[in-house]
């Protein structure tokens, strides 16, 4: 029998991760004000992703979900809007031509900002601060006023993923994502390489198949598909006063939806079985991400898979690998291994970015593009080996010309990183690292599809 739910009964569970709001008078009016907004995503376009998910799930597409660590109003612009559409544009179109596959589209945006952090205060000289914990919540400025958590934060979330969200329909549906756009999409920061010649070669082959497809009578104004795509949104489902108060009852099927966005995940610390997290997403029909690092074992998986899919519904579940490029031989098979034997209908997607950060000798949070490529190699080599597949890839990135990650065909070192290092959290692939990176991808999918 499963216990009654609706969108507050994780307030009786432990949870982790929260922030410590001085005024809950202040919490319940933004959540108030929140609970009459419109949902930034219907049910339908849910369903629609689900449906989407389940192929994936079952080696018929193959999930591309990246962005940003954590979203910031202070770099809030449509340029940058439009710029991560295009670096996921562009990666999805390797992907589908080199790869041979279809792709489904997730940005981490829209929505994500709530940060989970490794220690609540962090300590400067003899001053002692709450965590930054996104802009969601407080202020990255060490300050007190900065770091005390605000509610109002909630409301401005809201209206900037409102407007993120109002974009990328705008830009998927209003001819930016037309193919014969193909050759605006670059963000070309480096000339003369291997990757843009290699992103020339495959371009010119796609205009070449348009004129001889148009030449045929299939056009984008006959065929939707050429001139228009779908973005999903999703994020971490980690502040859950902001997605209790965008769950709404779908009037068509009765059903709940935390419309905050399409898809939602758990963290790697939030995933307790018994705690507020699962409580709180075992009752909306979303698609459902779990991290899953190293310490995630075998029983708690299956136990997850019990609790927020117990139909087994595929499309549903999506294991988000991240455990690390040493250590994914450890872990990885023997979930596997369970998952196929209990029979749970899951999609395996791989994030290599979480289980590879270092800090340098001057202290920068970074990620070596070597490491994060060797990752999504021994996922795919694990998957063929246990007969399983390889689904999706869940990365850190921006279209932007950041310096974050070292590596890849800009070639960052160690001592570059200072010269662009703008991510509010965990470091970005750049454009160019993104794009290497969906070739890559694409030949181990083109092999795995053999
Ligand atoms: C994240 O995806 O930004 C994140 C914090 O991941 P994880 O929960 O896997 O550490
Ligand atoms: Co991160």
């Amino acid at each position: 029998m499963t216990k009654e739910w609706n969108p507050s009964t994780w307030i009786n569970k432990e949870i982790k991760q929260q922030p410590i709001y001085p005024d809950l008078n202040k919490l319940k009016e933004a959540e108030d004000i929140l609970g009459k907004y419109p949902p930034l995503v219907f049910a339908g376009e849910v369903r629609n992703l689900k449906t989407k998910l389940a192929d994936a799930t079952e080696g018929k597409s193959f999930l591309l979900q990246g962005g940003d660590c954590a979203e910031s109003f202070a770099e809030f612009s449509a340029d940058n809007i439009r710029d991560t559409f295009k670096v996921i544009l562009q990666m999805a179109v390797i992907l589908t031509f080199s790869g041979g596959c279809p792709i489904v589209k997730v940005g981490r945006i829209a929505g994500q900002f709530a940060k989970p952090r490794s220690s609540d205060n962090e300590t400067v000289g003899d001053i002692t601060l709450p965590s930054y914990r996104g802009d969601i919540i407080n202020d990255i400025a060490f300050t007190k006023e900065a770091r005390t958590p605000d509610p109002q934060r909630m409301i401005k979330a809201y209206n900037q993923s409102a407007a993120t969200h109002n974009l990328l329909r705008a830009f998927a549906r209003g001819g930016l994502a037309d193919l014969h756009q193909i050759n605006k999409w670059n963000l070309g920061f480096i000339k003369n390489n291997n990757l843009d010649n290699r992103y020339k070669i495959l371009t010119d082959k796609i205009t070449e198949s348009l004129a001889f497809m148009d030449a045929c009578g299939i056009n984008s104004d006959n065929t939707p598909n050429i001139k228009q795509t779908v973005v999903y949104t999703s994020h971490e489902a980690l502040l859950l006063n902001y997605e209790k108060a965008l769950t709404r009852k779908d009037s068509t099927s009765g059903d709940w939806y935390d419309c905050s966005a399409h898809m939602l995940w758990i963290g790697d610390r939030t995933r307790d079985v018994n705690g507020a997290h699962v409580e709180f997403l075992r009752g909306v029909k979303n698609p459902i991400g779990i991290k899953a690092g190293p310490t995630m074992d075998t029983i708690d998986l299956i136990k997850l898979c019990d609790i927020l899919n117990p139909q087994n519904e595929a499309g549903r579940l999506n294991i988000i690998v991240r455990m690390g490029a040493d250590k994914i031989g450890k872990h990885l098979p023997k979930l596997i291994k369970a998952v196929e034997k209990e029979g749970k209908k899951v999609l395996w997607s791989i994030d290599p970015m979480h289980g590879n950060t270092i800090k340098t000798s001057n202290n920068y949070k970074t990620r070596v593009f070597d490491n994060v490529l060797k990752e999504v190699e021994r996922f795919f080599e694990i998957h063929a080996s246990e007969g399983t597949y390889a689904g999706g890839v869940h990365l850190e990135m921006t279209g932007q010309n950041v310096t974050e990650c070292i590596g890849g065909a800009g070639d960052i070192t160690e001592e570059s990183l200072c010269s662009r290092y703008n991510t509010h959290c965990d470091p970005r692939l750049n454009a160019d690292q993104a794009l290497e990176m969906a070739f890559s991808i694409a030949d181990l999918l083109k092999k795995a599809r053999m």
